[in-house]
């Protein structure tokens, strides 16, 4: 498996969910929250701490179930095929989702949906361009025959524009509408409801940093950023009586297409702008927005709707200097 935090408690038949079963019955009875309701479970801050101390004989054991972060748990992720959608999948699949790969681009989909079974995970590939209603309904439908109504629903395709006002066409605004705000607005129309009837799901939308604050050049990008952004929160009030949960991701700069595309415009490497805009001094990986969708799709965010979240190595909490700058410059300049 690629990834190497492996999150692993052991759970036998339908005996739901004590991490340190597998250190015995006496001693895991103190722990386990059926028979102890006060019980240390997975979702107490010790999880992670015994999660990681089955022996290597109980994870070879077949009859014992390893249960990952999300096991049992169907995901669907649009824009699938590369970059950030790519690591995603790649994350959620190594937890234990069965993961519903989606894009236009079928070649990087079908890549990907195969990186996920040689690492042992389940995945499947459907094509879906997000700005179609009726492909939308033919993959919840497809889902639902084929995996249930899925629990998790990533939002993640976009298409990103540097181009300033008076040359932006009309052609290129309704692209990056289209595209960014009304493919996840068809994406939650078409599978909100089905998890509402099930009263349970987590959607998180991908938004980015160009939402939250003025950038030059960005008037169509961030403004489909911008209503990913409020939508996100609408929906979450709008469905949190059904205990579907909806969170939005603001990535700053990643290492993905896009980030070579806005490196090239600025006459830089990815890595030199990653620096610069960075205080933490670096461009993100792909993963890094991974494991924070990880997070809002696991059930370890149960108590989080509506909620916004900016992975962009601090870009946005120093808006006026973006330059990075070492504590130890500043003092010496
Ligand atoms: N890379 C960054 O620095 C950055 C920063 C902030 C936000 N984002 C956002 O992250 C998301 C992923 O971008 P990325 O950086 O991985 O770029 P990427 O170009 O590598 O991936 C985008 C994916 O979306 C797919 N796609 C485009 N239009 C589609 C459509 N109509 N239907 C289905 N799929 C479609 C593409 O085929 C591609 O696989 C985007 O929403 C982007 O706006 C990226």
């Amino acid at each position: 498996m690629e990834n190497t935090f492996r999150t692993s408690s052991i759970r036998s038949a339908d005996r739901n969910v004590c991490p340190v079963a597998s250190l015995g019955t006496s001693f895991s009875s103190l722990f386990d929250s059926e028979t102890n309701p006060g019980a240390i479970c997975r979702h107490t801050p010790f999880y992670g701490i015994f999660s990681h101390i089955m022996t290597s004989s109980e994870m070879n054991d077949p009859d014992q179930e390893i249960l990952m972060r999300l096991s049992n748990k169907v995901a669907v992720i649009t824009g699938a095929a590369s970059g950030i959608g790519r690591a995603i999948s790649l994350r959620l699949a190594a937890e234990g989702a069965t993961v519903i790969a989606t894009d236009l681009n079928a070649e990087g989909g079908t890549g990907v949906i195969e990186k996920i079974r040689s690492n042992g995970g389940k995945a499947a590939f459907r094509a879906l361009d997000t700005t179609s209603e009726e492909q939308w309904h033919d993959v919840a439908a497809w889902t639902v025959e084929q995996h249930g109504t899925p629990d998790i629903l990533v939002n993640n395709a976009g298409v990103y524009l540097i181009r300033p006002l008076a040359h932006t066409t009309v052609d290129e605004w309704d692209l990056m509408m289209n595209v960014n705000a009304k493919g996840v607005f068809l994406g939650m129309r078409a599978f909100a409801p089905l998890m509402a009837a099930k009263r349970r799901g987590s959607i998180v939308n991908m938004s980015s940093t160009n939402a939250l604050t003025g950038i030059a050049g960005r008037s169509a990008y961030a403004a489909s950023k911008a209503a990913v952004r409020i939508m996100s929160r609408t929906i979450a009030i709008e469905y949190a009586f059904d205990q579907v949960r909806v969170n939005a991701v603001f990535p700053g700069f990643v290492r993905t297409a896009i980030a070579e595309y806005g490196a090239k415009k600025a006459g830089a490497t990815v890595d030199d702008l990653g620096r610069m805009v960075s205080p933490l001094g670096r461009i993100a990986e792909p993963e890094d927005v991974a494991n924070t969708v990880l997070f809002l799709a696991s059930d370890e965010a149960r108590h989080i709707t509506g909620a916004e979240f900016v992975v962009d190595g601090g870009l946005t909490a120093s808006p006026n200097s973006p330059t990075h700058i070492s504590a130890l410059e500043l003092a010496e300049s």
